[in-house]
């Protein structure tokens, strides 16, 4: 089939694993969907919306943090040979501390590591146009990424790990303890870690983030099921789900839901998946945990890592924490 022949192999495996994902993820109680298929080529674009949005200030925080501390953060390691970032999106935080420091080292290895060739190909663009930098991608998971990564650093310099944006709040607690532990393990004493990390802050703003008034949150989740439909042969009904958001105190994150506004009958035929989903009745896609700053300090030490230095941006709630490999 002509298909087959245009599909690399990569792309018609993970549309098995797609399959096999929203077959297992659909049936739970409650259900729900892994929020890593938010990012194909829409997805995406409207994250980007997403973090010029007033309300999702994410984004913007962090970046301001970055610019404003990056020669402290450079002056408080030892030389840097490579540089790593997990999820480095369009490159532009990247950029922003690399950029504008006249402290890092004049020749840094940057290795950028996504799933998704969208954002290696957009990162690699901007952060490739600096001054003594050499970019190499890793198409792969954050953790296969970085180990191919690491087996590649030079003899002389220490190896800064970035992970930004606040992506440590889609791992649940024990989620993101293995996580750390696995970023640690595939570095040395005296290698650097820089976490962004949206910090507790008062319901309403939370649920704004995550609940705008332009409605461009609400597109963002409801593609989730427009990718279904597409790219697996599925019939949602896309107005008979309501997008919603909702803080979770105890829990300590933000969900987000798509609830079912009807009883309903529900088709994946790639999936070979087919099921009644109650009115009111959800489909929960997203936890996005948020984090007291003292919180995050030990996180890090238990995973192996002792606290540098810490800088927070207590007006929006954000909050930078640079650590080293103990
Ligand atoms: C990219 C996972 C950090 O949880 O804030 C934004 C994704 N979801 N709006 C987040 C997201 C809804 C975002 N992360």
């Amino acid at each position: 089939m002509t298909e087959l022949a245009t599909t690399p192999l990569h792309a018609s495996t993970s549309r098995q694993t797609f399959a096999d994902d929203v077959l297992y993820y659909l049936s739970l109680q409650p259900r729900q969907l892994p929020s890593r298929y938010f990012y194909d080529a829409l997805g995406s674009a409207l994250f980007e919306a997403i973090c010029r949005l007033p309300w999702y200030r994410i984004t913007r925080s962090e970046t301001r943090l970055l610019a404003t501390h990056s020669r402290r953060i450079f002056s408080r390691l030892d030389p840097l040979s490579t540089l790593v970032e997990l999820g480095p999106g369009n490159g532009e935080k990247l950029a922003t501390l690399i950029g504008s420091d006249t402290l890092r080292p004049p020749r840094l290895d940057v290795h950028l590591v996504d799933v998704s060739p969208t954002a290696l190909a957009s990162s690699s663009r901007v952060t490739g146009a600096l001054d003594g930098v050499v970019v190499t991608t890793h198409q792969a998971s954050y953790e296969a990424g970085l180990t191919e990564a690491a087996s590649q650093t030079r003899e002389s310099g220490r190896t800064l790990v970035l992970f930004l944006g606040s992506n440590i709040g889609n791992f649940d607690p024990p989620g993101a303890d293995a996580f750390l532990r696995g970023i640690r393990s595939a570095l040395v004493k005296g290698d650097a870690f820089l976490i962004g990390a949206d910090l507790v802050k008062n319901e309403r703003e939370l649920v704004l983030a995550y609940d705008d008034p332009l409605g461009v949150t609400d597109a963002f989740n409801h593609n989730l099921l427009v990718r279904i439909n597409r790219e697996l042969d599925g019939d949602f009904d896309l107005d008979a789900f309501a997008h919603r958001a909702l803080w979770n105190a105890e829990k300590s994150r933000v969900e987000m839901h798509l609830v079912s506004q009807r009883s309903q009958r529900v088709r994946v035929a790639a999936a070979r998946l087919a099921f009644t989903i109650g009115e009111g009745e959800s489909i929960w896609t997203e936890s996005s945990y948020k984090y007291q700053p003292a919180a995050l300090v030990t996180m890090l030490e238990r995973a192996g890592f002792r606290l540098v230095e810490q800088w927070i941006d207590g007006e929006a709630g954000f909050a930078l924490t640079l650590a080293i490999a103990t």
